[in-house]
């Protein structure tokens, strides 16, 4: 009994250097190991966690809830004693945080503040929350809902509303959230000043909805324009065309507006 008592706490205390190292590695505002002991509401919130999920699985549930509740008091992190959080996994800032009953957090995730990692099914005992693979991380604000997976190395952006898996290694933004396209810089770079500059449009906008929708503009201004220059050639030509030429006017500098 002793041997497994130390044994035990031999694993919390290597788990516990673990997370520390990890956090002086990943954060480069950590200055000391005091520092992440007495400073970082992640580094607390997991080692109350790792005493709830002990609780949960030896099946003193209420203690692992009261437990967990104790963790959101002291750092504003709500972690339920059920999800499964794995090694080197780190909680920046923190706050707001709320991970669901059946998550699953792979080993070196790293999650910010105001994360949800939450669910959208009622339905008891089923798996309603995501899986995170290992290495994935997920900016602040970010809403990850519903019981599919975020693969190995993936991204999510800040604010991102992400309710569909998210391949490994790719990088989700928006809501809902999107798969960001891995194109070549000078390619993306090309296609955003061709479809962009006639209207004074910056090629920089951040979300790529926009960014398509302002390109679906540009290009029917384009074609409005030639379609024009047709119908003027048919005038010249001696061809009436004049149920055409007083359709409706096409405004692409106020659509682009809109949708900025
Ligand atoms: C999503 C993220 C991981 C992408 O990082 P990255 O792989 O380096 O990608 P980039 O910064 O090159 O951005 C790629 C594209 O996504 C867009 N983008 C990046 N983050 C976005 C976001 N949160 N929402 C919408 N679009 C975003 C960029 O504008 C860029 O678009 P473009 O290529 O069409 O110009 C990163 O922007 C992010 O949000 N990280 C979270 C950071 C965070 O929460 N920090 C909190 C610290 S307290």
């Amino acid at each position: 009994m002793a041997f497994y008592v130390t044994l035990h706490f031999q694993t919390m205390f290597s788990r516990i250097r673990e997370d520390i190292a990890n956090i002086m590695t990943r954060d480069p505002a950590a200055r000391s190991a005091w520092e992440v002991i007495t400073c970082y509401p992640g580094f607390h919130a997991i080692v109350i966690q790792r005493c709830a999920h002990w609780f949960w699985q030896n099946n003193f549930k209420w203690l692992g809830r009261f437990t967990s509740h104790i963790g959101r008091w002291l750092t504003g992190i709500e972690i339920h004693p059920g999800a499964q959080i794995g090694r080197r996994v780190f909680i920046d800032h923190g706050f707001g945080v709320v991970i669901g009953e059946t998550a699953e957090v792979g080993d070196d995730c790293t999650i910010y503040q105001g994360v949800t990692l939450g669910g959208t099914s009622l339905s008891k005992g089923a798996k309603r929350h995501p899986t995170l693979g290992n290495g994935v991380i997920i900016g602040a604000g970010a809403q990850v809902l519903g019981s599919f997976t975020v693969g190995e190395g993936a991204k999510v952006g800040s604010n991102a509303v992400v309710v569909k898996p998210v391949p490994a290694g790719a990088t989700a933004v928006g809501n809902p959230a999107r798969i960001l396209e891995k194109e070549s810089g000078n390619a993306r770079d090309e296609t955003a000043a061709r479809m962009f500059a006639a209207y004074g449009v910056t090629p920089n906008g951040d979300d790529p909805l926009s960014k398509a929708l302002h390109g679906l503009i540009d290009n029917a201004a384009t074609q409005e324009h030639q379609i024009e220059r047709i119908l003027a050639a048919l005038k010249c030509a001696g061809i009436d065309c004049e149920t055409l030429e007083t359709a409706e006017k096409f405004d692409p500098d106020q659509l682009n507006k809109l949708v900025e």
